[in-house]
């Protein structure tokens, strides 16, 4: 929380120059709070389809590595696609993706047109040191107005039941405003959707091992909003 102590963004974060307003399709889904939860995970993950990757020094949220299975080109790159010109969506499978073929299933079988493929690994970091790097996403950039806006999708690998993903939308100076704060947990298996350009994220991790997730980005399109409809958490 903003109470002086902890680190909190201000008007200088790289993070508030992200367009927030834009012509390009959304989803209605996400419109009301930029998350989705859904269902667990209904396929089982061999380890080694995380575990046997290669995975590339890559800082975002705190002390991570990342594993691409599709990037802009197919070659193992963490880059953004903006470095290559081009958006985030349209992804080439790199190598990992044949140590991953479940995984790959997966996100072909959404149906969606999809950017970057990663699986991050994040090093525990408590509260405090998961705020200093809270950010919102350039997912859009050089994504034409006419096209679907690009969230992203989360699949827990491993089960971090005492972690969670720190989510606030944006005050009206667009700074996070705690008042929004949702915390979803991060066991095995845990599945959602996040519109991560607009809202603010980090992952808090309370544990004394990796967690490993799988991350894709997708375009909005009304594919994509079928398969979320198909994949919801049934709300008891
Ligand atoms: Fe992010």
């Amino acid at each position: 929380m903003a109470d002086g102590t902890d680190f909190w963004p201000n008007h200088d974060h790289w993070s508030v120059k992200i367009p927030l307003q834009t012509p390009h399709r959304r989803l209605p889904v996400l419109a009301e709070t930029g998350f989705v939860a859904l269902s667990p995970m209904p396929i089982e993950i061999p380890r080694e389809e995380w575990e046997s990757l290669e995975y590339m020094d890559w800082k975002s949220g705190g002390d991570t590595n990342f594993a691409p299975l599709a990037s802009a080109d197919g070659e193992l790159d963490c880059r953004g696609f903006w470095d290559k010109g081009k958006t985030d969506k349209g992804a080439l499978w790199t190598v990992n993706a044949e140590k991953a073929p479940t995984l790959r299933r997966y996100v072909d079988s959404v149906g969606a047109n999809f950017g970057r493929v990663r699986i991050i690994k994040l090093e525990p970091q408590d509260h405090a040191t998961a705020l200093r790097s809270i950010h919102r996403d350039d997912n859009n950039r050089f994504n034409p107005d006419d096209e679907g806006w690009v969230v992203r999708s989360w699949v827990e690998l491993t089960d971090q039941p005492n972690s969670y993903m720190l989510l606030m939308d944006n005050d009206a100076d667009g700074l996070p405003d705690p008042s929004t704060e949702r915390r979803v947990p991060l066991p095995k298996g845990a599945r959602f959707v996040v519109d991560t350009q607009r809202l603010w994220h980090v992952v808090v991790h309370n544990s004394d091992r990796p967690r490993y997730a799988l991350i894709t980005s997708f375009e909005s399109s009304p594919r994509l909003g079928e398969w979320i409809d198909s994949q919801r958490a049934v709300s008891v």
